[in-house]
């Protein structure tokens, strides 16, 4: 069923697996990847970005949700991902989002905690979880983000961050980015370690369109139990409609239902893939 990010989060953080967070952008994806979920008896956090809440509407989307989970027997969870405007997390938390991303991150710490705090009160009201970000992780995504390089915080400053206000779950910038790697990247997967150590709190891994199963396996052991893909199913999205497009004898017949079943279920194996990866599968 539908439960709180939290709970989710709690066991796959104690026994060290990573749930995939899958940003999906419309109706094809959201099911695509339920389904992933319930072939592999894996919970799920299903997000959305600020984007896909303002092209197809929250209400939409919300509706999409509820009827798409109706008596699903796995673990799943819907989160709004990097989301800087306060009005958007009060619509997604009023509408029933069992999460968000409070991404203050363009602001100084002093201003991002002061405005988490009451982003977390908010969110405590409707049951929902917070997850909190310093240090904008480099990349832009549906908009959001910027190119230059992360600038990590001192700890200390993360750890008061983390202490002050009593964020769920933590994103921190530990060398990941957005979108597929140039070059392969350079972890900072100590820094994982180091604030697990210090605050035990569920980590989010950003940027994992890219990594390589042995990152995805280190981190996860360290304490990433949110394991962020975007990138990668925008790909396998639009690679596998290309693929099915090209083929002549798809093409003589038009038939867009048949192109839809085709991508759904790259879909579907490309997220349960991560899942056997990441652990999740079978705990649900
Ligand atoms: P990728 O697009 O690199 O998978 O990153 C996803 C992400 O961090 C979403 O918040
Ligand atoms: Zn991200
Ligand atoms: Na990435």
């Amino acid at each position: 069923g539908v439960v709180p990010l939290t709970e989710i989060l709690s066991g796959a953080f104690e026994e060290r697996y990573g749930v995939p967070a899958i940003n999906v952008f419309n109706d094809l994806t959201m099911e695509a990847v339920l389904a992933a979920a319930v072939e592999r008896s894996s919970p799920l956090i299903v997000q959305t970005s600020v984007k896909t809440v303002k092209s197809i509407g929250g209400d939409v989307l919300w509706a999409m949700w509820t009827a798409m989970t109706a008596g699903i027997e796995v673990p799943v969870t819907l989160h709004l991902d990097h989301c800087p405007e306060r009005e958007v997390i009060s619509e997604c938390l009023r509408l029933g989002w069992n999460s968000v991303l409070f991404d203050a991150s363009k602001l100084p710490v002093e201003e991002n905690m002061r405005q988490t705090v009451e982003v977390v009160a908010e969110a405590r009201r409707y049951g929902a979880a917070v997850e909190g970000e310093i240090e904008s992780i480099t990349g832009v995504e549906d908009d959001i983000g910027s190119e230059t390089a992360a600038q990590q915080q001192e700890l200390a400053v993360a750890l008061e961050f983390l202490r002050t206000t009593h964020v769920d779950v933590f994103a921190p910038a530990i060398g990941n980015a957005h979108g597929s790697y140039k070059q392969a990247p350079v972890l900072d997967a100590q820094r994982v370690s180091d604030l697990v150590a210090a605050h035990p709190v569920p980590i989010a891994l950003h940027g994992g369109s890219g990594l390589s199963d042995d990152q995805f396996r280190d981190l996860i052991s360290r304490g990433c139990a949110k394991v962020n893909i975007s990138t990668a199913l925008k790909e396998t999205f639009m690679k596998s409609g290309l693929a099915f497009l090209e083929s002549a004898a798809e093409r003589q017949k038009w038939d867009p239902p048949s192109l839809f079943r085709s991508v759904r279920q790259d879909v579907v194996d490309m997220t349960g893939s991560l899942m056997t990866l990441f652990g999740s599968a079978g705990r649900a």
